[in-house]
């Protein structure tokens, strides 16, 4: 049975990936500081899968913590490192703890499995390392474009210091860009927990939904786009989920072709945001309150994914469609607000 570290595991996409871990038979390890998640979640990965992940609770920014773990389990396989802030608006006013986090966490990491001979790293990046990309759609060769946040930044120098560190050290690594995670688990015992007022657009429709907004802003009506709206590559997280099992299992069947391997993860199909509105209102036979506002200042026009890379490489492809993510994003707000 292969051992798995899952950093962030009792967060959003991290609990869907310990359900996929399991499933899949490995044993899973979770560490999380609970900054951003709730340890209700152990119970309910336990419910889907009828297996408890080990658990502790500590900050991996802290150097000894994580050397003190490290040294109670120097026999893991492999990490997923997911833990990390993620929020681009809250870093544009908390840059020194967003490098902080995202960037110690990621250092202390890589100097554990240095010390004690692991090889296999699995790293959560993001489509927002492209910024608005020149071609569409994009691949993994698209020039890096500057950040204009401090989270898009630690996640262009997180990727930077896994090249370097995997080019000087025995670790592998196999970063992934992912595109708009959404939806939640078929069970609906596990999805996102947005804290405060949601920045992501599937929160932000799925709470005005169920009354707890207002009124849904649609930013921006004037993009070169069929509609007028921003076009995004929404992906399930439960197909998000599976790559990191079939990258985990890459690394640790040393199947890895070089050192550090990088694959965008989409669906490579964009939508914009009143074809999101449609989908969540007709799956759901809900009617939504919605307004056009202006754009909202940062925001690209138009992203999706080439997947080829992942599909190919990887043998990994996005399985479920728009109106399914539509349709576990609404089971799991109507569960959190006890109407399931
Ligand atoms: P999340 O906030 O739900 O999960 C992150 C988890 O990490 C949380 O449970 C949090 O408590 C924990 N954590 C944060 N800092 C920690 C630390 N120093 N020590 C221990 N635990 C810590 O976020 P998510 O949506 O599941 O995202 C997971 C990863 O994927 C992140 O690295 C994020 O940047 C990346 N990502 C997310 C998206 C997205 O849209 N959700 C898109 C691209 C990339
Ligand atoms: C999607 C679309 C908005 C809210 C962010 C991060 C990115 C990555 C994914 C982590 C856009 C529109 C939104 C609302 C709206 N995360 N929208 N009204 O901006 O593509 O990406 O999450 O790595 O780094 O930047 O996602 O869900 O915020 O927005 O009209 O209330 O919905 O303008 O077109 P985004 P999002």
């Amino acid at each position: 049975m292969k051992k798995i570290l899952v950093t962030g595991g009792t967060g959003y996409i991290g609990s869907h990936t310990v359900v996929e871990l399991q499933h899949k038979g490995f044993e899973v390890l979770i560490v999380d500081n609970l900054s951003n998640s709730n340890i209700e979640v152990l119970d309910n990965i336990t419910k889907i899968t009828g297996t408890r992940p080990h658990f502790e609770n500590f900050d991996l920014a802290n150097e000894a913590s994580t050397a003190e773990f490290f040294s109670r389990h120097h026999d893991l396989d492999g990490i997923i490192h997911f833990a990390a802030f993620k929020a681009v608006g809250e870093s544009m006013f908390k840059p020194l703890e967003y490098y902080r986090n995202n960037i110690q966490s990621l250092l202390n990491i890589m100097a554990c499995m240095k010390l004690h001979g692991m090889r296999n790293l699995v790293f959560s990046s993001s489509c927002t390392v492209y910024g608005q990309p020149d071609v569409l759609p994009v691949t993994e060769n698209a020039p890096i474009k500057k950040a204009w946040s401090p989270y898009g930044n630690t996640k262009q120098m997180c990727e930077e210091i896994i090249e370097f560190t995997t080019g000087a050290t025995e670790i592998n690594s196999i970063a992934l860009r992912y595109f708009n995670p959404i939806g939640a688990h078929g069970s609906a015992l596990i999805g996102e927990l947005p804290l405060g007022v949601p920045g992501n657009l599937i929160p932000f429709i799925t709470q005005t939904a169920i009354g707890k907004r207002e009124c849904l802003s649609v930013f921006g009506h004037d993009y070169d786009t069929p509609d007028g709206t921003a076009i995004r590559d929404y992906l399930h997280v439960v197909d998000l989920a599976k790559a990191h099992v079939v990258a985990i299992n890459r690394l640790t069947d040393a199947k890895n072709k070089k050192k550090m391997e990088i694959f965008n993860l989409g669906t490579g199909n964009g939508y914009s945001v009143l074809q999101v509105i449609e989908a969540f209102e007709r799956i759901n036979n809900v009617k939504l309150n919605y307004k056009i506002v202006d754009r909202r200042p940062g925001d690209i026009e138009k992203v999706w994914a080439d997947t080829s890379f992942a599909n190919d490489e990887l043998g990994w492809k996005t399985e479920i469609g728009l109106d399914e993510m539509m349709r576990t994003a609404w089971n799991w707000e109507k569960h959190l607000a006890g109407k399931a």
